[in-house]
């Protein structure tokens, strides 16, 4: 798809689901006890994805558009599922579910696209074995596809290596069914979506600082779910409506939870004028609703326990880094190396190509803003969040900016495109 320069970016945009939370009120929904009623639930790929599997698993799910019925079947109803179980291109069900199968009385294969096989599946392969659990990689490369044949828990108190939300929510389910209480210990906090929601469906799961705790459960309760805007989308307007000439942008209904809030404050950091209005809660999680203007951006460190509350922002960062005077330094994200492309190469090889003076490090990027970005072909890599945030570079770029497989923006954003566009009109 290509992209030329907009004068102006004007009006509202209504953000769809937050992806993560729609994951996981379909899994939990499906272990509850009851149907789980899930309201703006993120109609992306991956989500359907997600839907897919726990269909495969004997689960009734009515999906009507926006609303989503799960009718569980409790902590021991999944059924075993008579082909292998597909997750496309998502690292979340991937890694979720499996914390959920090891427990199960039955055998199954998961797997997913080309992209998901290349992902690191070692950081839950480690714990869930610690846990007593049967999981091995198909091809012995610690990658999908994924054997597992589900065996009675043990709990475990787990140091992770990594800050990731999905190696943590793969032992805590996993946890539900073990034998005593687990523990999971981040060396930062990542996002909390998994402990809030099995929290409101009776677990008993705690927090304190870095820990994530969690008992073993007889129940989980269903409850309707609303879910917030995701302000992973949303960030993709914040960026835009800071960059482009003459923007006035209200991003209605994100989700502001603050283990997911690090774009806005390294928007605010950057000098961006970004008002948050209309807080409220939905269920557990804080949502408002952002209004943002043009502003003259300047760069920011970007560094420590921040990375993983804007982990998959950071591409869009690395736009905004290049329209901010000075120089962004973003350090401590490794992981961006092992997500749907490599962000790292995909980031810096594609803003090279626009002209942007960038440089990749061992564990992020150094930009020096402030030189103008001209049109390129992008590789997206079908990288959803790449070609979302290099479709903000093109609209501010001089030229023509070509996005080469545009359209995996279905992974997380399917109306992407029109939403964007319907603000330069
Ligand atoms: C997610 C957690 C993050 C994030 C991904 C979704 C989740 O991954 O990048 O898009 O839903 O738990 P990690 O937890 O592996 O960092």
């Amino acid at each position: 798809m290509k992209f030329t320069k907009v004068s102006h970016l004007h009006g509202e945009v209504n953000i769809p689901g937050d992806k993560s939370i729609s994951h996981r009120a379909i899994m939990f929904g499906a272990l509850a006890e009851g149907t789980t009623r899930v309201t703006n639930f993120l109609q992306g790929a991956d989500c359907l994805s997600s839907i897919d599997c726990f269909r495969k698993m004997g689960i009734q799910i009515e999906n009507n558009g926006d609303t989503v019925m799960v009718h569980g079947k409790g902590m021991h109803g999944l059924t075993r599922p008579n082909t292998v179980l597909d997750v496309g291109n998502s690292g979340t069900t991937m890694r979720l579910m499996s914390g959920i199968l090891c427990a199960m009385p039955f055998d199954c294969t998961v797997t997913g696209d080309a992209s998901i096989q290349k992902r690191p599946m070692g950081r839950i392969i480690t714990p869930l074995s610690l846990m007593g659990a049967d999981i091995t990689s198909v091809e012995q490369n610690s990658c999908a596809p994924l054997k597992i044949q589900g065996k009675p828990l043990h709990a475990i108190d787990y140091i992770s290596p990594v800050a990731s939300a999905q190696v943590k929510s793969s032992i805590l389910l996993a946890g539900l069914y073990a034998d005593g209480i687990t523990s999971v210990t981040e060396p930062f906090l990542s996002r909390n979506h998994s402990e809030l929601m099995l929290d409101y469906f009776g677990a008993n799961v705690t927090s304190v600082g870095t820990t994530a705790t969690i008992a073993p459960c007889e129940k989980l309760v269903a409850g309707d779910i609303e879910v917030p805007g995701d302000i992973s989308s949303a960030a993709y307007f914040i960026g835009a409506g800071l960059i482009t000439p003459n923007s006035e942008i209200l991003i209605k209904n994100v989700g502001i939870n603050p283990t997911r809030d690090g774009i806005l404050r390294v928007a605010k950091a950057m000098g961006g004028n970004v008002t948050v209005l209309n807080k409220r809660f939905a269920g557990k999680e804080e949502t408002a609703d952002l209004l943002v203007k043009t502003s003259d951006l300047v760069g920011t460190t970007i560094e420590g326990a921040l990375i993983p509350t804007l982990i998959d922002e950071i591409p869009l960062i690395s736009i905004l880094a290049c329209f901010a005077s000075g120089t962004t330094v973003i350090k401590d994200a490794a992981e961006l190396k092992v997500k749907e492309s490599n962000r790292i190469d995909t980031c810096v090889n594609n803003l090279k190509a626009m002209g942007a003076d960038i440089e990749a490090t061992e564990d992020g990027m150094i930009i020096h803003g402030g030189k103008p970005l001209h049109g390129a072909v992008i590789d997206s890599h079908l990288d959803h969040r790449i070609a979302m945030s290099f479709a903000i570079a093109g609209i501010n770029a001089e030229g023509e900016t070509n996005i080469m497989g545009s359209e995996c923006v279905t992974i997380s954003y399917p109306t992407f495109y029109e939403d964007l566009k319907q603000l330069g009109q």
